[in-house]
């Protein structure tokens, strides 16, 4: 069962970010299913000011709750719209990301993704997403590879949602090139160049459902598709984007690398990336992101997230 409650932290997580930005305070009653001491001190803590901060006009929220007494470690660096107001809507996002390999260990997983979500009602359990990125999970697939991959859920990573096809939900696209769980290779060697990988979700306009695109090195064609019925809010549209990386590890173990192992201002073109960051509207026609997003990162000292500029930013950190 750790597998499930490493996960579910991960993304309750997440999850609880996202909430926490939408509705302010009052939702932190609803996050009562996993609560953890992060949680608590992210609820409680100094970091709501700096939530409300970043809802009224901040771009730039800084988070301290790491709390190392008793449970996993989750670490994330991310850029997310704001979501659940009245203008809030979206239909797709597009981006390119290099992958890297790193030895890593069952307990630990590092993720780098793209994401569209729904707030539904604001309660926790209305909760839409869907996830796709590569990431390096050895509880899930027995090595310690990049793996393409795709999450979905309509009630907050509860009941419902898996990875990958392990549940039914992703359909397939004829003659697609690849399917989510498929390894990622090669990948960016310290002397070799970065290899990218292009993911695009978008809300095909004439069916409702959305979309997933990949590319390697290359124009991402479709491979397949969440159809529209599989969710409640998502059904309509998104009224939540979000890009990063997060990092979870067991408490007996370190935090493993985030993007390239590399933070940012390690410099020399070293870190990980996301370029070609794109919108895509309610027509599927696609634009460059010109603007910086609020980021979302929960300490500094270990990982960052530049901000967005010429569509492009860098992240990651050693762990
Ligand atoms: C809140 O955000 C400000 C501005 O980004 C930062 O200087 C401060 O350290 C943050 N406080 C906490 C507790 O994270
Ligand atoms: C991957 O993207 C980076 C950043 O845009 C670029 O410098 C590099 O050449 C790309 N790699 C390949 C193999 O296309």
């Amino acid at each position: 069962m750790f597998r499930l409650t490493l996960l579910r932290r991960a993304v309750v997580l997440c999850l609880f970010f996202h909430a926490v930005q939408i509705r302010g305070i009052r939702l932190s009653s609803t996050i009562h299913e996993e609560p953890t001491s992060l949680a608590r001190a992210l609820a409680y803590g100094p970091v709501k000011q700096n939530l409300t901060y970043l809802k009224s006009n901040s771009i730039e929220t800084t988070t301290s709750g790491q709390d190392s007494s008793s449970w996993d470690q989750t670490y994330f660096a991310v850029h997310q719209t704001s979501s659940g107001g009245p203008t809030d809507n979206y239909y797709g996002l597009h981006a390119t990301m290099g992958v890297y390999g790193h030895k890593l260990k069952p307990g630990q997983l590092t993720s780098t993704y793209i994401t569209v979500t729904h707030s539904g009602d604001g309660v926790k359990s209305s909760f839409n997403a869907i996830q796709v990125g590569w990431h390096i999970y050895p509880e899930n697939y027995g090595d310690s590879r990049p793996h393409f991959y795709t999450y979905w859920t309509r009630d907050g990573y509860d009941a419902t949602g898996c990875f990958n096809m392990n549940c039914p939900g992703f359909i397939r696209a004829n003659g697609a090139l690849v399917a989510p769980g498929d390894v990622i290779k090669p990948i960016s060697g310290v002397h070799e160049p970065v290899q990218n990988v292009t993911l695009k979700v978008l809300k095909d306009k004439a069916s409702g459902d959305w979309w997933v695109y990949y590319g390697f090195n290359g124009n991402p064609t479709g491979v397949g598709y969440f159809p529209r019925s599989l969710f409640t809010y998502l059904a309509q549209k998104a009224n939540g984007m979000a890009f990063g990386a997060f990092v979870v590890a067991d408490k007996t173990l370190p935090t493993p690398p985030m993007g390239s192992g590399i933070r940012p201002n390690g410099g020399q073109g070293r870190a990980a990336s996301f370029t070609n960051l794109r919108f895509i509207d309610q027509d599927g026609r696609s634009s460059p992101m010109t603007t910086d997003w609020p980021k979302l990162v929960t300490n500094n000292k270990c990982h960052s997230i530049t901000p967005i500029g010429h569509a492009e930013c860098l992240y990651g950190g050693p762990g």
